[in-house]
């Protein structure tokens, strides 16, 4: 091992905390230094490439290391790396990005867009937005929000309130109050109905039965997925979407789509919400906005929302910002990254793609007694571990065949990220059939292995 990996090593256990990640566990383990990338390769710093089908953290959508991307920021990085966008001052990139945005999101109506660091900072902005929206149209007493269960919303105070997974917030409670979380359409798990339709008609209604039992005069928004990420790719019914839509406006209630994995492409259109056909008032945007080059979030908003600023009202600014709102080496990442998305059709590639690897997925690894379910819509899809397949009974957290998984399919050469019991499928938006083909080869053969490893007697 080199001397770099030796100090990169020794800093990990020392004074490096992990993000989601137990410091006393991190302590006793190495950890994996990864060196480079390319394409959708990761190498490690023994020189081990592994297929990288976590896209980073369902980001890296145009491949790692795209020239492109990197010539755009050097360009920028030789003429301002940074200067605020408080106030009157702009630059260059964040101008053309905010157009490139609208234009993006013109079918959605995309008015304006407002910047910061990634998409937790996206989330925390439309939330804020919302309300400040009631108070600037009279109604200020419109402060609630309503999400759902299994959702992930990042970890700002607002995120974590409004996020649907109990252990992520347990810890650090007491959360917001006039946060509340209704259940998700989840197919495979649901108290409800096996039937798609149905269930998506039975979410619908929780959503608005919420609604009047808290008062719909005080109910800002309602924010959810597109499809739902971290809460293990949960996709919803083909209607639901559209009748959430509808139930917003019945009580003039804000609908907000945290598409931060969903945005530019993933799920196999520009937008999650367009892939169900839906109009958000605010979409919250990251990740794959630039690729993961450089930190970035932004927060777009309709004419509704928008002309809310047009006010009379003393406080009719945007009271809210970052130091690095707008930042231009970000910014500049973003336009050549987004470009390449629209170039290459990414989207399109995605679902394509996508479509090929659920089938795929389903034809090669069903059948194993762990695998309880196979989803997925675009580039995002989840394979649910279970320990008993006919009670559909989850693995518990740091159960040994999790790690074995783990283990073994990176021995194989295969990057693949276990989330709880879950593994997600999130691969750049350039994989092709033939990248398929790897992952699921290698990814079948890791199961073999656990299926041996874990025979029952
Ligand atoms: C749907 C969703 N919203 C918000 C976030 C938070 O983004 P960030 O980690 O960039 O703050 C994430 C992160 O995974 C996410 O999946």
């Amino acid at each position: 091992m080199g001397k770099v990996a030796l100090l990169n090593e020794q800093a990990s256990k020392v004074h490096h905390w992990h993000p989601m990640a137990a410091p006393k566990l991190a302590e006793l383990a190495s950890p994996l230094v990864i060196e480079r990338a390319e394409g959708v390769y990761i190498y490690d710093s023994e020189g081990k490439r592994y297929l990288d089908s976590q896209g980073g953290l369902w980001c890296v959508n145009v491949g790692h290391g795209r020239k492109e991307v990197k010539e755009a920021i050097n360009v920028q990085l030789e003429k301002l790396p940074y200067y605020t966008t408080f106030g009157d001052t702009s630059n260059q990139p964040v101008m053309e990005l905010a157009e490139r945005l609208t234009r993006l999101a013109a079918t959605e109506d995309m008015q304006r867009a407002f910047f910061g660091s990634g998409g937790s900072d996206a989330v925390e902005t439309a939330l804020k937005l919302s309300r400040q929206y009631w108070k600037l149209s009279g109604e200020a007493q419109r402060t609630k929000f309503i999400s759902l269960k299994q959702g992930y919303h990042g970890v700002h105070f607002g995120g974590t309130s409004i996020g649907g997974q109990m252990h992520l917030r347990s810890m650090y409670e007491p959360v917001l109050p006039h946060c509340f979380q209704i259940d998700t359409p989840w197919l495979y798990r649901n108290p409800y109905s096996d039937d798609p339709e149905e269930l998506g008609k039975i979410c619908a209604n929780l959503l608005e039965r919420e609604i009047v039992h808290q008062g719909p005069h005080t109910v800002a928004a309602f924010i959810a997925e597109p499809v739902q990420g971290s809460g293990g790719v949960i996709v919803p019914p083909d209607n639901y979407w559209s009748l959430i839509r509808e139930v917003c406006d019945k009580y003039g209630v804000l609908l907000i789509a945290d598409e931060v994995v969903t945005g530019f492409g993933r799920s196999g259109s520009m937008f999650g919400s367009r892939g169900w056909g839906v109009k958000p008032d605010i979409m919250c945007l990251a990740k794959g906005i630039n690729s993961g080059f450089v930190p970035l979030g932004a927060t777009v908003v309709n004419e509704r929302v928008r002309s809310a600023w047009d006010s009379d009202h003393p406080l009719a600014a945007i009271l809210h910002g970052f130091t690095y709102s707008g930042h231009p080496l970000a910014c500049a990442a973003a336009n050549a990254a987004l470009q390449i998305v629209e170039d290459e059709d990414l989207p399109g590639n995605a679902g394509k793609v996508g479509s090929y690897c659920l089938t795929k997925l389903k034809e090669t690894v069903s059948d194993f007694d762990f695998v309880g379910d196979i989803r997925g819509k675009g580039l995002m899809m989840a394979i649910e571990l279970v320990s008993d397949k006919t009670s559909k009974t989850p693995f518990m957290p740091g159960d040994p065949f999790l790690k074995f998984i783990q283990q073994t399919s990176r021995e194989e050469g295969l990057f693949i990220r276990n989330l709880g019991t879950t593994l997600i499928i999130s691969p750049p938006l350039v994989f092709t059939e033939q990248d398929v083909d790897a992952l699921v080869d290698m990814l079948a053969r890791t199961f073999d292995k656990a299926a041996s490893e874990f025979a029952k007697p």
